[in-house]
């Protein structure tokens, strides 16, 4: 609980300055940036310093600081204000039952849910290189309930439609399971603690 409210107090005062913007830059395309950039302050606020934490990693690479960056996109077109957000994880904490929500609240657990996937469409439009896509597609999911197969990256990304745009994907990708799941799991932990 305290850690919610210690949240909330850092999205009320959260800033983006003209160095995190050099940053973003430097990792992301035009297009992602400006996708970045409609995000909430405070969601922008998070993913930075996430992708600020993933960096002091030692086992840190491009793509898991790209993947810090966007994992959230998916949250842009959402109503999760910090008040909307605060009131979601109350009504799962309480399990009040969604035929009674107002329809606002409906919204933000629709988004709260089912960001990563939004994310991870919005992405493969774009032509993001596809373990960015992987990283924010999964990203909420509980790795020791339902763990990765060996080999279930290379099989995921055969499916995905936009992979043949992505750019230069060999520069940044370990198309091996076992890897990116590494980085899953960090950019989790690092997801948990901000
Ligand atoms: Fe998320």
């Amino acid at each position: 609980m305290l850690y919610r409210i210690k949240q909330f107090y850092r999205g009320l005062k959260a800033k983006v300055t003209p160095e995190d913007l050099q940053f973003l830059r430097s990792y992301l395309t035009a297009e992602e940036t400006a996708l970045f950039r409609r995000l909430r302050i405070s969601e922008q606020r998070h993913c930075l310093n996430i992708a600020y934490d993933c960096l002091a990693e030692k086992e840190h690479s491009p793509l898991l600081i790209k993947a810090a960056l966007l994992h959230d996109v998916g949250k842009t077109k959402s109503n999760l204000t910090l008040v909307n957000k605060a009131l979601a994880v109350l009504v799962k904490k309480l399990r009040i039952p969604g035929k009674i929500l107002p329809v606002f609240l409906t919204k933000a657990l629709y988004y709260k849910e089912q960001h990563p996937v939004i994310g991870a469409e919005i992405l493969q439009r774009l032509g993001t290189e596809a373990p960015v896509i992987f990283l924010t597609r999964y990203h909420h999911r509980d790795l020791t309930r339902k763990p990765f197969r060996d080999g279930e990256y290379s099989a995921w990304v055969t499916v995905l439609p936009a992979e043949r745009n992505c750019p230069d994907q060999s520069a940044l990708s370990p198309d091996d399971t076992a890897e990116l799941v590494l980085l899953l799991k960090t950019l989790q932990e690092i997801d948990e603690k901000n």
